[in-house]
């Protein structure tokens, strides 16, 4: 096995919103570390062979029934310890100290006062002060034996506490948000300097290793990967290829909802690049069951259900596939272990969901593991180009939950060309990258409008342009008015049957990215 997993850290997840962020600061450091569950088993702890464990943060209090706690031994393993504001209490309510229930809870910017600049804040404050982030009810009463403050605030006398000998420390504070400008260094310091973990993370060794992984597990059968031209199926699949070859066929369906001139540029790029790919066009069938369709609801389950059945009639005719190619990525993963179990599902969101029940098919899921932004770095070290790596998302359900209401040919029509406008004048400014996603929409409503001595009574579009880390939550662009004045302008003069176009400016939440 290549080194690049042998250097690790293992986050146990108490249920805090921030948790996957402390995961992508220590990958950042190049160290490897995987997310558990709280109740994640001993042996299953013990089997990861972690080089240092962090404990995160959480919304409970050690004290409330049904608090997620751990037993001694899940922290006796004889490696470094970090415990993050829940996770601290979780530490001194095991090891003998005393948490001190509290109704009023801190939260926001503090000063941090450091007591000595070493081991965990080697490096950290300016004269011994730092500003930090604090978001906790609970707070350390006693400290367990062995330990002590290490820090401290107006607020908490113990914002840090360290055990030395045996390494184990907390936190109060937040390390892993960008509130807190040195927490970067903070864990970093755990992981270097008091773990031993050495940087060893990096993508040309995750695809040397993962291409290795890949033969094994499919030796000399055959593959399959439905592409959607996005990020993730298009990284997984071109991974995959470097490992089996043409034993891997790739099916593009087109479902008739897709972009202007999607459909033949995802078919150039991927044979450009010598994959073997399936081109099938059914959007007659798609547009047929959309028919009459107006529920979002109904529009994302008749696509689905479509693409499934599609798709499995395709992947038949590749003789005896075994294995089906996903670009599964860590964050869904970590949602589908949480013992919270998944969010609130506010729409369906699923790309191919049902598939591999479906098919038996066995699942190749080779960036299971990663982040986006690893998946993006993990394309450009394979030498993918910059269109596909860089791609805004686009929703598996396409431009039905663009188009309001039912979706028809003319709507489509009209949709293609406002959209490509809108995204060709984002590219020419340079903020292609910068937005997690610009789109037009339209609308189901008509107004009036006046061109050249005419009345007119069209359609409207929205555009949508939105800043965003993950797509969980997401605050509208301030892009240039001037921009908008030219997106508006093309978009009436040059898209027949819009004669109006508005910016919506709502975040989520409460609002949702798509409209529907
Ligand atoms: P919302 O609209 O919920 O979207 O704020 C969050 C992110 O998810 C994408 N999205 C979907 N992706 N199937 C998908 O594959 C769907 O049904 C779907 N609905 C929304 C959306 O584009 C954004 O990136």
């Amino acid at each position: 096995m290549s080194d690049i997993h042998s250097e690790r850290i293992l986050i146990l997840d108490f249920g805090s919103q921030y948790t996957q962020l402390i995961a992508r600061r220590v990958r950042e450091a190049k160290v490897y570390c995987e997310i558990f569950p709280f109740n994640a088993g001993l042996d299953k702890v013990k089997a990861f062979r972690p080089k240092g464990l962090i404990l995160s943060g959480g919304p409970s209090s050690v004290y409330d029934s049904g608090a997620p706690l751990i037993d001694k031994a899940h922290i006796e393993l004889g490696i470094p310890v970090l415990g993050i504001c829940y996770g601290m209490q979780l530490l001194t309510h095991i090891e003998g100290g005393m948490v001190a229930k509290s109704t009023k809870r801190e939260y926001g910017r503090a000063e941090l006062s450091i007591h000595e600049n070493e081991g965990l804040f080697a490096g950290v404050g300016e004269g011994g002060k730092a500003v930090v982030w604090m978001s906790h009810g609970d707070r350390i009463e006693k400290m367990p034996d062995g330990f002590s403050a290490i820090a401290h605030t107006d607020n908490s006398p113990t914002a840090a506490m360290a055990d030395e000998k045996r390494k184990f420390f907390g936190v109060q504070f937040h390390p892993e948000v960008a509130h807190t400008p040195q927490g970067v260094q903070i864990l970093r310091n755990f992981v270097y300097g008091i773990c031993g973990c050495k940087p060893t993370w990096n993508m040309a060794s995750f695809v040397e290793f993962s291409v290795g992984e890949i033969r094994k597990a499919v030796g000399s059968r055959q593959a399959v990967c439905g592409l959607s031209g996005g990020v993730d199926s298009s990284v997984a699949a071109v991974l995959v290829h470097k490992a089996i070859g043409k034993q891997l066929t790739c099916i593009f369906v087109n479902n008739g909802v897709l972009r202007k001139d999607e459909a033949e540029k995802v078919q150039e790029t991927f044979k450009d690049m010598g994959l073997n790919l399936k081109y099938v066009d059914a959007s007659a069938k798609f547009l047929d069951r959309l028919k009459g369709v107006e529920d979002p609801e109904k529009k994302r389950k008749i696509i689905g259900n479509t693409f499934i059945e599609v798709f499995e009639q395709e992947a038949h005719h590749v003789g005896g596939a075994e294995f089906l190619v996903q670009g599964t990525l860590y964050p869904d993963v970590i949602e589908s272990v949480s013992f919270k179990g998944p969010s609130a599902i506010i729409k369906s969101h699923h790309n191919v969901g049902g598939l591999p029940e479906k098919m038996k098919l066995k699942l190749v899921e080779p960036l299971r593991e990663l982040f986006k932004d690893e998946v993006r770095a993990i394309g450009r070290e394979m030498k993918m180009h910059g269109d596909i790596i860089d791609r805004q998302p686009f929703p598996g359900p396409g431009l039905a939950i663009r188009i309001l209401g039912e979706v028809t040919g003319p709507r489509l029509r009209i949709l293609r060309e406002a959209d490509a406008i809108v995204i060709e004048e984002i590219k020419k400014a340079g903020l292609y990258r910068d937005i997690w996603q610009s789109f037009a929409v339209l609308l189901p409503i008509k107004t009036v409008g006046v061109m050249g001595d005419e009345r007119t009574y069209e359609n409207v579009v929205a555009i949508r342009a939105v800043t965003s880390q993950d797509g969980m939550t997401a605050d509208w662009a301030r892009i240039p008015y001037e921009l908008l004045g030219v997106m508006s302008n093309r978009i009436i003069n040059e898209v027949k049957g819009v004669n109006r176009v508005v910016f919506d400016i709502s975040s989520k939440p409460p609002s949702t990215i798509e409209w529907e």
